[in-house]
């Protein structure tokens, strides 16, 4: 039988990556976080010295990716290289040149069969911009959610307060919204709803409440 795939796209800040861990705990199943392997793509070309703008330079690198998602003390770590990067991929500049090496369709191809190959049992949830539109697009259950630009900007600046980073709220807003910009002008795997997505806005939902009504749609959907 087929392995169940549930797949969450969305612009960046909707929520996509707490609320597609808490599923994937909930359900028991495997979690991709495929915005990871482009932030990770980025980051490792910087580390070889591959220019931005170096398309099969940048493709080699997707291809090579040396990378590894342990768990130590229940939190997931990510590893370039052996190296801890967990924390270093997670900036607004890695964000940004992660964007920036998406908008390449070699890179793309490149990281198109890592993905498929997080697709185990007992099961799937995928997050992301593509997950329901190209990577799985036979995903049983595609969900897509959004915000408002401006919530995504207070949820971004809450979280960087929180973790001790000083932080200008309208320029996280010009980031986010060049971001989303780019992401979904892209000529390849646009950010854009599934045909058969369900779109949830988050805008004033607390993620209990996604969380839950996710469940909901999962339980319908058998
Ligand atoms: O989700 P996250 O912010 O980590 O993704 C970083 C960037 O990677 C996004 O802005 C987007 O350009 C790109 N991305 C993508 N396709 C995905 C996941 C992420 O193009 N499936």
């Amino acid at each position: 039988a087929p392995v169940p795939v549930v797949t969450v796209d969305g612009p960046g800040g909707a929520g996509k990556g707490t609320v597609s861990s808490l599923i994937a705990e909930r359900l028991g199943w495997h979690l991709l976080d495929s915005g990871a392997l482009y932030r990770l793509t980025a980051f490792a070309a910087g580390k070889h010295g591959v220019a931005l703008d170096d398309e099969a330079g940048l493709a080699e690198v997707a291809e090579n990716l040396d990378v590894a998602f342990p768990v130590a003390d229940g939190a997931v770590q990510t590893l370039l290289e052996g190296e801890d990067v967990t924390r270093a991929i997670r900036t607004e500049q890695a964000g940004e040149r992660a964007s920036q090496v998406a908008a390449v369709p070699a890179v793309r191809e490149a990281l198109l069969k890592r993905q498929r190959d997080f697709c185990q049992p007992p099961g799937l949830v995928a997050d992301g911009r593509d997950m329901g539109t190209v990577v799985f697009h036979e995903a049983g259950l595609k969900i897509f959610l959004t915000a408002s630009a401006e919530e995504r900007a207070r949820r971004r600046y809450a979280q960087l307060r929180q973790a001790g980073v000083d932080a200008n709220l309208s320029s996280l807003l010009q980031e986010i919204q060049a971001r989303d910009a780019r992401d979904t002008q892209r000529s390849v795997a646009p950010l854009k709803p599934a045909d058969d997505a369900v779109t949830l806005d988050t805008t004033r939902l607390s993620i209990p409440e996604v969380v839950e009504q996710l469940t909901e749609l999962l339980a319908r959907r058998g």
